[in-house]
């Protein structure tokens, strides 16, 4: 038996913002990664917890408190500049868990001095913002990557098998909803909520799995929404959202997409969001509800409201393991361990040069910025559509690569658009 390699390398991770998505999973990808991760392709790679960036450092010093045994040496940096601090360290990669309107800045930041990013979705709210983090990224070769661990759900997994296998052929429709509870608006995101909309927030996540499994193009946005929990019934903050998209297949023929999200839902519901998908194929119908895979569980004086009836232990579950160890894990934290394991073949793969592997790594299409232009599209048209809904012109459409431009902004009754974005998506 050949003794086991040692670790020849290692990564330095640094982390702007510590909040909710940081506890649930960065933290515990980072407590297992601590102990080196191994791949043929790589070796063992060590991942140091190096540095981290947050408004007040507060949670930084929390979590450093409650982790001396693991996570004690990061050097943490605060507002003014954080990030910038951050990225003069020295890390090797970047994980950027900000407000999504914050992450453009963390993430340029991070790609002008040459660090490989992965960001939260959305990515970033506008086509500029991601042609401008795009070409940092080509020029400094380094990876600009994006959380969208819905794609690595055994379930979307499976529906993108059997419509890349062609047993589903042609969606013509689908619906996907996406109900977070009154508490991510009233209480976790109080501070940065004025004037944003929960579909910028979750419908991405749909956005991000129709224009993944089954392509096409963009080519008309419409959205509209309710007011008058979370802000004035009159103002630009809004409690629910409707999205539809429509798309166009190489055949020629359309799909619509409706994509319902809201952060009001009742904090004593049954589940800790509540998710579903419908999409109606040529031949057949594929329905999966996320929340209703099959466990309830009723604990006294605990349930619905500190823990939840229905649970999702698929994508960010604590569990007891058979061989008595304590674990945390889930398709949550896969995609943010992938993104690990993908720098470290970047870097230390042993098969072709540095350029050859960043180019494969770089292409993936599932977690790539460049990649993720129409899945941007659709979120600039839906907070351009929501901006003038609330300016008092509702039922706005946003077509895609029109004759007018990129994407161009048609309000009722008016023939000529204003053009939020002139390149072509
Ligand atoms: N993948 C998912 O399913 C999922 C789930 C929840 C949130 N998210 C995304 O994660 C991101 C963060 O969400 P959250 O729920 O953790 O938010 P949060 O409000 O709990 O935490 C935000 C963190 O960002 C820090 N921060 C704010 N402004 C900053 C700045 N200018 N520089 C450095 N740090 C700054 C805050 O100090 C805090 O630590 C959002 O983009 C959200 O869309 C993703």
């Amino acid at each position: 038996m050949s003794t086991p390699e040692t670790s020849n390398h290692q990564l330095k991770a640094g982390m702007i913002g510590m909040g909710m998505i940081f506890d649930e999973t960065y933290a515990p990808m980072f407590r297992v990664a601590k102990q080196g991760i191994y791949d043929s392709t790589f070796g063992v790679c060590e991942i140091d917890f190096s540095a981290v960036a947050t408004r007040t450092g507060s949670r930084a010093e929390k979590f450093r408190e409650a982790n001396q045994d693991t996570f004690s040496n990061f050097t943490s940096y605060t507002e003014p500049n954080a990030a910038g601090q951050l990225v003069s360290a020295d890390p090797d990669f970047v994980c950027v868990a900000t407000p999504d309107d914050r992450h453009f800045a963390g993430a340029k930041a991070a790609l002008e001095a040459g660090k490989h990013i992965i960001v939260e979705k959305p990515s970033v709210l506008s086509l500029h913002e991601l042609d401008e983090l795009v070409a940092l990224a080509e020029k400094n070769e380094v990876l600009a990557k994006i959380v969208y661990h819905k794609l690595l759900d055994p379930d979307h997994k499976k529906l993108r098998t059997l419509v890349a296998d062609g047993e589903l052929s042609h969606v013509n429709n689908g619906y996907c909803t996406l109900l977070e509870p009154k508490s991510i608006s009233g209480g976790q995101f109080a501070e940065w909520i004025k004037g944003r909309n929960p579909g910028t927030y979750v419908a991405v996540h749909y956005i991000k799995l129709i224009d993944f499994t089954f392509g096409g193009k963009l080519k008309r946005v419409t959205c509209t929404g309710q007011r008058g929990l979370v802000g004035p019934a009159d103002g630009n903050t809004w409690d629910s959202t409707q999205l539809r998209l429509v798309y166009e297949y190489d055949s020629g023929r359309e799909a619509a997409f409706d994509i319902h999200t809201s952060w009001v839902t009742p904090d004593n519901f049954p589940g800790y969001v509540e998710q579903e998908v419908q999409f109606r194929f040529d031949n057949g119908n594929w329905n999966g509800h996320s929340r209703r895979r099959g466990v309830e569980c009723t604990i006294e004086d605990k349930t619905p409201i500190t823990a939840k009836i229905s649970m999702n232990n698929h994508y960010n579950g604590s569990f007891l393991e058979p061989w008595e160890e304590r674990s945390q894990r889930g398709y949550g934290i896969e995609a943010i361990e992938r993104f690990v394991r993908e720098v470290a073949e970047v870097e230390f793969g042993r098969e072709g040069s540095r350029e050859d592997r960043l180019a494969r790594i770089a292409a993936l299409e599932y977690n790539s910025l460049a990649a993720d232009r129409q899945v941007v599209a659709a979120v600039q048209s839906m907070e351009a559509l929501l901006e003038e809904h609330a300016a008092g012109h509702p039922d706005a459409v946003v077509k895609v690569n029109d004759e007018e431009g990129g994407l161009a902004l048609y309000r009722p009754g008016e023939e000529t658009p204003e053009v939020l974005y002139s390149g072509v998506v």
